[in-house]
């Protein structure tokens, strides 16, 4: 039993601790048994998950880069049917609430598999990412355009009654206009930060070294971006956020909640160290402690007073 209160709630999902894992870097979880006791998680993020199944970008899809990573996977997933038959129930057993991150070629792609979703009573929360090139916006992605982000949010709200997370691109020069657009779709909740637009040259074959050209950066490089952007949506929007970017240990985590985070989610860290959630949980659990507190709550936005 925990001496400290650990539990939150970001817009009716109700987590046991404040931790869990970034969509795409965690597979459903069932990958992660071997390293991680998923129970307990405070939620287990799935990969992103669309209507029809997807193969993915060209090879290579990954390139490391000084201080994190840039992929460009391209959404490779079996499908949104597929999920629900084969994996959802697996995942469900571990008892942890899940939270399923989806995304779609338009709008309408996304109210169909919320839709699909609805159904189904092990998913807790939908986290909706537009970071997605639209199809018909000319390939532009979704998040970039405060209104289409609040049609996003309308056309998934409209589809389900379980919370609706919107998960925000940081590649916008405001990102309080796209979270105040996603609230005003009737967003629950935010998650921040997806990865930030970058590129990688090959000097022997002088050529991008992405099939996609283009792809994401994520890791420690990001933090600080990650953290003035939830430290700005706190401070200005009335939503609960999930913190990410770049935490690879308890102290990251602790600055994102200071900084008015929620929640936290984990991503590239757990391919360095499939374990860190969990010594994140014990590592946040032991800094409240430490300092004196009996409740997470106690800290969430204390630096952004
Ligand atoms: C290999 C890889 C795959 C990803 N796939 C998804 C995805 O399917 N959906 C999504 O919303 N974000 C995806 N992301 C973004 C992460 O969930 C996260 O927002 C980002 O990596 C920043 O966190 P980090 O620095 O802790 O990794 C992916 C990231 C990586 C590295």
């Amino acid at each position: 039993m925990s001496k400290v209160n650990l539990g939150v709630n970001v817009g009716g999902l109700q987590m046991p601790n404040p931790v869990t894992t970034a969509s795409g870097t965690f597979g459903s979880g069932l990958e992660m048994t071997e390293y991680v006791d998923l129970s307990r998680l405070g939620a287990i993020t799935v990969k992103g998950t669309t209507l029809e199944p997807r193969p993915g970008n060209l090879q290579p899809r990954c390139a490391e880069t000084p201080a994190g990573m840039l992929n460009s996977i391209g959404l490779e997933n079996p499908g949104v049917e597929v999920f629900v038959k084969e994996t959802l129930p697996k995942v469900a057993e571990y008892g942890s609430p899940i939270v399923v991150n989806i995304a779609g070629k338009d709008i309408e792609d996304y109210g169909k598999v919320a839709a699909i979703l609805e159904k189904e009573d092990a998913v807790h929360a939908l986290e909706v990412n537009v970071s997605c090139p639209n199809v018909k916006n000319g390939g532009m992605a979704l998040g970039t355009n405060p209104d289409l982000v609040k049609e996003t949010a309308e056309v998934v709200k409209a589809n389900t009654t379980k919370p609706v997370i919107m998960k925000l691109s940081p590649n916008v020069t405001d990102i309080v206009e796209v979270a105040n657009a996603a609230k005003a779709g009737g967003a629950d909740g935010l998650t921040l930060i997806n990865c930030l637009l970058g590129m990688a040259v090959d000097i022997r074959t002088k050529k991008p070294i992405l099939g996609n050209v283009v792809g994401g950066l994520s890791g420690p490089a990001i933090k600080p971006v990650a953290l003035r952007m939830v430290y700005q949506v706190h401070k200005a929007v009335d939503l609960p956020i999930i913190g990410l970017g770049g935490i690879t240990c308890w102290q990251d985590a602790v600055e994102f909640l200071l900084a008015g985070a929620t929640a936290v989610s984990i991503g590239t860290a757990n391919f360095i160290d499939p374990t860190v959630t969990m010594k994140v949980i014990d590592g946040i659990e032991q800094y409240l402690i430490d300092n004196g507190y009996n409740d997470v709550h106690d800290i969430i936005g204390l630096a952004a007073k």
